[in-house]
């Protein structure tokens, strides 16, 4: 196996992945609700760090045409939607605003792999504390102890 090949190998695979429908259509669903924010700077905060993955306003960067980072992205975009959006605010599915402010605390979210990529979303640790207080306000907190339950 020489290198020629194996360079060879690599571009063909990567050109054949982009046949892969999926993840292409970058759909911004129609905004159906939006929830009381308790304040402007709580929705600056979230749409820096936030907005993305958990409304209908993402913005697709251009490798999110590319596979298989478009693969990733159009994942994280449908289950981060799917378990939180702020763009469908009163939906009848979970909307799972009151563990915001814990993911923000606990320092899960924004998930770290969407970081390099998105810089304005590194929150220092005084707009971490505004952002979790301020989807604690809006949202409301599930405490730890009714997690379990
Ligand atoms: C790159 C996309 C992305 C970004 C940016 C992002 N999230 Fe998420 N979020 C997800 C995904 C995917 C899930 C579901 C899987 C999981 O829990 O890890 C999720 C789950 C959640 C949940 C549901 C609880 C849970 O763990 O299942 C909450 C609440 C949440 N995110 C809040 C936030 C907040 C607040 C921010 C901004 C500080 C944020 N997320 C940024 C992708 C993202």
């Amino acid at each position: 196996m020489n290198l020629k090949k194996l360079l060879g190998g690599t571009v063909l695979v990567l050109a054949a992945i982009q046949l892969v429908p999926y993840g292409r259509d970058h759909l911004n669903p129609p905004v159906t609700g939006e929830p009381a924010w308790d304040s402007p700077r709580t929705q600056e905060l979230f749409s820096r760090a936030c907005k993305d993955c958990h409304s209908n306003n993402t913005v697709w960067p251009w490798y999110s045409n590319v596979a298989p980072a478009s693969w990733l992205a159009a994942l994280d975009v449908s289950v981060g939607r799917k378990k939180f959006n702020v763009s469908e605010w009163g939906r009848a599915e979970k909307n799972e605003g009151d563990e915001a402010a814990g993911e923000v605390r606990e320092g899960k979210m924004p998930p770290w792999f969407y970081l390099p990529a998105h810089p304005e979303a590194k929150l220092n640790d005084q707009e971490k504390k505004e952002l979790a207080d301020g989807l604690a306000a809006t949202f409301g907190e599930k405490k730890k102890s009714e997690e379990k339950k």
